[in-house]
């Protein structure tokens, strides 16, 4: 698919086929970035489709999707690459009294790749998703400047290596922290919010194609009332779509008080959060 003479509401539509339902924001956004050849940081709460968008678009492109999920103390060895040890050393032993010199045991022979070196590699056969960005620490962030400005990472014992043509590089944040304006400045920025409730009806039921529209609205209703209340964590779209799974599972098309209860914990997750809404269960169902 070139990018070049896409429309968004093309775009939007080709999403739709692949079952990711996009508002006219987030299409916008993505074939920016798609055109423009910049990465796409994706910032919103917990479960609102932002990994999924990733994995969409490359199934859509027909790209290999290369992950990098990141955690706290995420560092270039598992970002970029890594030496082989294992064979670094079997290959020293191997030499017997002979030496080895640098140039051998830290050349392409024994260089692991790990996903940011896959990425400049693959070049634009791939999409590059960089989950999570925020449980990474500054340093790391900073490590990624590189790459999302020039296409481009370094490893010191090797030198620089760039990407022949551009991959399609995703970032997403679940906003656990700010992340640094110099990240911000090299990407197209979008925050994906809960989706109106028609809209994430029209997710639920793209997903769950069997279920009737009569539940995937009452479900929708009951997820959006549970947004309202004060809980500590705020239930995604993910959420809504397990809840009305759960419920149709246990053989009802509809959302009663009872089966509500029974199957509450598809949609909250953390113990207060249930205790208060198991307490008002009426106001979530009604
Ligand atoms: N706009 C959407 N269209 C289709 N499915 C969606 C959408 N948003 C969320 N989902 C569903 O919700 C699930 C969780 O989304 P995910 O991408 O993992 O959330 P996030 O990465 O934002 O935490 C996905 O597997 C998908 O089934
Ligand atoms: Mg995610």
């Amino acid at each position: 698919m070139p990018f070049d003479q896409l429309t968004v509401p093309e775009l939007t539509e080709s999403l739709g086929e692949h079952k990711y339902i996009a508002d006219r924001g987030l299409s916008t956004a993505l074939l920016l970035a798609l055109k423009l050849g910049k990465p796409l940081l994706l910032e919103g709460e917990v479960g609102v489709g932002k990994t999924e968008l990733a994995r969409t678009v490359s199934t859509m492109l027909g790209r290999e999707l290369i992950r990098l999920q990141c955690y706290e103390g995420i560092d270039m060895h598992q970002a970029l690459y890594e030496w082989d040890y294992a064979r670094q050393m079997l290959f020293v032993r191997s030499l017997g009294s002979e030496e080895a010199s640098d140039d051998q045991l830290f050349g392409p022979r024994f260089l692991l790749e790990r996903p940011l070196l896959q990425a400049v590699r693959a070049g634009d056969q791939c999409v590059l998703l960089i989950d999570e960005v925020d449980r990474a620490d500054d340093e790391f962030e900073a490590f990624l400047l590189e790459l999302l400005g020039d296409y481009q990472v370094t490893i010191p014992e090797v030198g620089t290596i760039k990407a022949q043509s551009r991959p399609i590089v995703i970032l997403t944040s679940n906003r656990t922290r700010e992340l640094h304006d110099a990240l911000k400045r090299r990407c197209l920025y979008t925050w994906i919010g809960f989706p109106e409730s028609d809209r994430e009806v029209e997710i639920v039921r793209s997903r769950l194609p069997e279920v009737g529209g009569a539940l995937a609205n009452q479900v929708v209703g009951a997820v959006n009332r549970l947004r309202a209340m004060d809980l500590e964590k705020l239930p995604g779209v993910a959420e809504t779509i397990d809840w009305t799974e759960s419920v149709s599972a246990l053989g009802s098309n509809s959302l009663t008080a009872e089966i509500a209860l029974d199957t509450l914990g598809a949609v909250v997750k953390d113990r207060d959060d249930l205790e208060y809404a198991s307490r008002n269960i009426q106001d979530v169902i009604s």
